[in-house]
Formats: C-alpha cells, sequence, structure tokens
C-alpha cells in the first residue's frame, strides 16, 4: 500500500504541539492514525529567523504518523495567511467580495509560501507516495509540486465553497491558481455545484476544457473531478452526546433554564457564519413569545482576529446581543447568552442533544458538520429540530431540516417559530431522513474514498453523479 502524504495549513500534531484544530484537521486525524503517513504543513508558530533564512521542517512522529512542520516568519503568515488566503480567498470563495482586501505584496508571499512548501517537501517524497493537499491556502501547491518534477498521484480537495467564474474573477492571482490547481490528478468537491463552478471557471479563465461530467483537459494533462461530502462519525457523536446528558456541564445547563426551550448556535466568529442575520431573526421571534419561554445560547469563538472583518464582527455581534437583552430582558431573565470562550466537542454534543433548535444559518459553508452533529447529538424518541441554512453544503443532503435563507430575517424567524412549535411526529419524521443521511458515513470513509479514487483505476472508475 502506498504512502499518504497529506499537505495542509493547519497540522494537529497531537500534544506537545500549540494544537489548534479545526474541521478539516478532526476529519484527517483519525484516517492518517490508523494508515500511517506523512503528514506536512504549518506548525502554527510565527518566527522570526536571524537574516530572514528558513529554518527546515521540525519532526515529530506520533504512533503511524510522522509529522513535518514549518514555522512562518511574520512577514509570511500576514502575506500568505492573513493577507491573502483570509482576506482575499476566504472571502471570495464564500461570495463575499466586499469583505476582500487585497495587496499584490500578500499574493506574492502567498506564491512564496506555497514554494517554500514545495521546496521543504519534495526531498520528503518517495516514488509511490501518494500527495493529498488540502485547502485554499494551499492553491499554489500542486503546480509548485509539478514543476520541481514531482510525478506522483497528486489530489487536491476544497473544504470551502467554490462560486462561479464571475464571482471568481474578481480575486486577483486567482487565474495563476487556478491553473497550479489543475496540476493535480483528482480535485475533490464538497458538492456537485462546487465542482461544476470550478469546471466553469477552470475554462472560462484558466483555459482548460471539460471533457466529461468528471473530467477535464489542462495542457494535453486528464484531471479529475470528484465530489466527496465531508463527514461526521455519526454514532460516536450520538453515544458522546447522550453520555454528556448526565454530566455537569449539561445538567448546569439544563437546570438553568428551568423548561425553557432551547436554541443553539456553534460557530466560529466569521463573517460567512451569518451571525448578525441570526440574531436579527432571533430578536423578531423573542418579539413575539412570552418572556421565559425561550433561551438562546450562541457560541462564537474567536477566529482570525488579525483580520479585520473578523474583529469588526465581534463588536458588531456583541453589541447586536447587548440589544436584544436590554430590550427584551426581565430582572430574572435574559433570552440570549453569547459566550466567546469555546466549549470542548464534548460539551457541546450535551448542549445539542439538550437544544430544541439547532441553528446553523451560515451565509455560505462549505459543508458545516456541526448541521451534521447537531442531527447526531439528537434524541430519537424526541429529536429536535435543525434550522439549515440553503447555502451551507450540508443542505445538500440534509433537506428534510427546515431550509432558511439567511438574508431574510423574517423567513427565518418563520421557521425558527415553527421549530419551536413543531409536533413530535414531524420532529421525528425530519430527523430520522435526515439521521438517514449521515449514519452511515465515517470521516475515515470519506478519507478512504478520495484515496482510493486517487490511484488510476479509481480515476477510471469514480461515483458517475455526484451529490
Ligand atoms: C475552515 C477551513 C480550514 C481551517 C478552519 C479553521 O474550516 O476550511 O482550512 O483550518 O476553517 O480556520 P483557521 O484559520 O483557524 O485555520
Amino acid at each position: 500500500m502506498s504512502r499518504i502524504v497529506v499537505v495542509s495549513n493547519r497540522v494537529p500534531v497531537p500534544a506537545g504541539n500549540a494544537g489548534h484544530a479545526g474541521g478539516l484537521a478532526v476529519a484527517l486525524l483519525g484516517l492518517m492514525q490508523r494508515r500511517g503517513g506523512l503528514w506536512f504543513g504549518w506548525s502554527g508558530a510565527v518566527t522570526e529567523t536571524a537574516g530572514g533564512d528558513h529554518a527546515p521542517p521540525a519532526f515529530a512522529q506520533r504512533g503511524a504518523v510522522g509529522y513535518a512542520t514549518l514555522d512562518l516568519t511574520e512577514a509570511e503568515h500576514r502575506g500568505y495567511y492573513t493577507g491573502y488566503s483570509n482576506g482575499v480567498l476566504w472571502p471570495m470563495l464564500h461570495a463575499l467580495p466586499h469583505l476582500m482586501v487585497f495587496r499584490r505584496q500578500d499574493l506574492e508571499t502567498y506564491r512564496k509560501v506555497n514554494h517554500r512548501f514545495a521546496d521543504n517537501l519534495v526531498p520528503l517524497l518517495r516514488d509511490d507516495d501518494r500527495i493529498w493537499v488540502h485547502d485554499y491556502h494551499l492553491m499554489s501547491l500542486p503546480g509548485a509540486l509539478r514543476a520541481q518534477g514531482v510525478d506522483n498521484p497528486t489530489g487536491f480537495f476544497l473544504h470551502v465553497p467554490f462560486p462561479g467564474p464571475e464571482a471568481v474573477a474578481v480575486a486577483p492571482g486567482i487565474r495563476g491558481l487556478v491553473q497550479d490547481v489543475l496540476a493535480s490528478d483528482l480535485i475533490g468537491f464538497q458538492t456537485a455545484t462546487d465542482r461544476d463552478n470550478f469546471a466553469a471557471t477552470a475554462t472560462e479563465l484558466a483555459g482548460a476544457m471539460r471533457t466529461g461530467d468528471q473530467t477535464m483537459e489542462m495542457g494535453g494533462r486528464e484531471v479529475h473531478l470528484g465530489v466527496f461530502p465531508a463527514e461526521i462519525a455519526a454514532s460516536e457523536f450520538a453515544a458522546t452526546a447522550a453520555a454528556q446528558v448526565g454530566l455537569e456541564p449539561t445538567r448546569l445547563l439544563a437546570q438553568s433554564l428551568r423548561g425553557q426551550a432551547l436554541l443553539l448556535g456553534i460557530d466560529r466568529l466569521d463573517p460567512t457564519k451569518g451571525l448578525p442575520e441570526r440574531l436579527e431573526a432571533f430578536r423578531r421571534v423573542i418579539s413575539r413569545r412570552p418572556a421565559r419561554s425561550a433561551t438562546m445560547l450562541q457560541i462564537a469563538a474567536p477566529s482570525r482576529e488579525d483580520v479585520l472583518a473578523y474583529r469588526r464582527l465581534r463588536a458588531e455581534v456583541d453589541s447586536a446581543a447587548g440589544s436584544i437583552n436590554s430590550e427584551f430582558g426581565e430582572p430574572d431573565w435574559l433570552p440570549l447568552r453569547l459566550l466567546a470562550r469555546p466549549q470542548s466537542r464534548d460539551t457541546i454534543a450535551g448542549f445539542m442533544r439538550l437544544a430544541k433548535v439547532g441553528l446553523v444559518t451560515p451565509l455560505r459553508d462549505g459543508m458545516n458538520l456541526v448541521a451534521k452533529e447537531y442531527v447526531a447529538a439528537q434524541d430519537p424518541a424526541d429529536p429536535g429540530v435543525l434550522v439549515l441554512s440553503r447555502f451551507a453544503g450540508a443542505a445538500a443532503q440534509l433537506g428534510s431540516a427546515l431550509l432558511v435563507n439567511p438574508h431574510d430575517a423574517e423567513g427565518m424567524a418563520e421557521a425558527i417559530h415553527r421549530a419551536l412549535d413543531m409536533p413530535l411526529a414531524e420532529r421525528q419524521e425530519r430527523w430520522w431522513a435526515s439521521w438517514q443521511a449521515i449514519a452511515g458515513a465515517t470521516p475515515e470513509g470519506w478519507g478512504e474514498d478520495f484515496l482510493r479514487a486517487l490511484t488510476p483505476d479509481g480515476l477510471e472508475r469514480l461515483p458517475v453523479a455526484g451529490m
């Protein structure tokens, strides 16, 4: 069996590292621990090097997984991570172009860091390795590897959405990046819409040609496109949620509700998550229901605070939350609890089981695994209702949730009322359909599907219709 080399910006080196694992890292960790292999990426550290020299990668072996990580300099972090990845690509890919802040030197730094990743990775590669590159931080990497003569099977998976060509074209430098992604053998997406948008963009901006549902041609090479919706370990998460009900954090939360219905939102504090819109919907809901009948708990963990849009958002959300509580609160009751401090995944599983309504209403989201976790956490005998943005990738699989347009505050408020008042039989029916969509899948299965496709045989046999 060939060795798997995963490359991602975040690398979750277990213990001993200032670990920070996003959804991407959590999904891959199990697979890599079981299969073994090499995981390459950023250490998470920002260091200043004497004379601008770069240190070689640091190595750590944990069980079957070898980790090779690079520090970034301040300037690299500013240009590559904060500047171009999160200040240009992230807002563009989520169709929020007004949040883009472009500086030409950030694009330069983005390319340089991608090339530095390639320079340091190439000496570590073996002939039979399969290389799997992840997400929008590393769009230049497949091209950079090919330029160094690497001809190993190379896959790229985009965890975030990919909009249509007109929306993509607004990001300066994107044409070269799309060409670099097209140096891959297999490019994976969360939904069929993302795949088709990419194909249209590759045709219009990068001179590629679509030769089939799942294939394109670029410079005489065949590139395969596939749809691989990211998954969670649903049964495991369900068991965790059930077990948490008896434990302190969930018990204390339940007691504090004193019989009120709980509405729950769990997000990184990110402009794509639609938090001001969600709070506006909640304001409308609470203005029409009796005091002390429902409480919303919103956990919004600060994220990417070097990016101005994120700092502004925090102030906006704090202020909206304050005004809801001052307008509708009573001396003995506040309708909204807004917490910046993140909670552990296990604790969140318990909170989800308690919540009558799960609010997952991003303006746009690649998948949104919180939606799947909320479904998995429910008590089948008395399940809560998921209110889900139709612009989250998860909506393609969870059509039995109450689907909403997050830009329509009144429509969202109606859906929340409906969720709060929904009869048991309908809640059970909807939950069951959602559970069916996620129950059989695992993140390891998702990864294996991608890796199976990243072989000569697999590329020929890509599933015909993605979801
Ligand atoms: C999203 C991205 C990931 C990223 C995560 C956390 O899920 O798709 O690539 O790691 O957010 O964001 P951060 O900027 O902290 O890595």
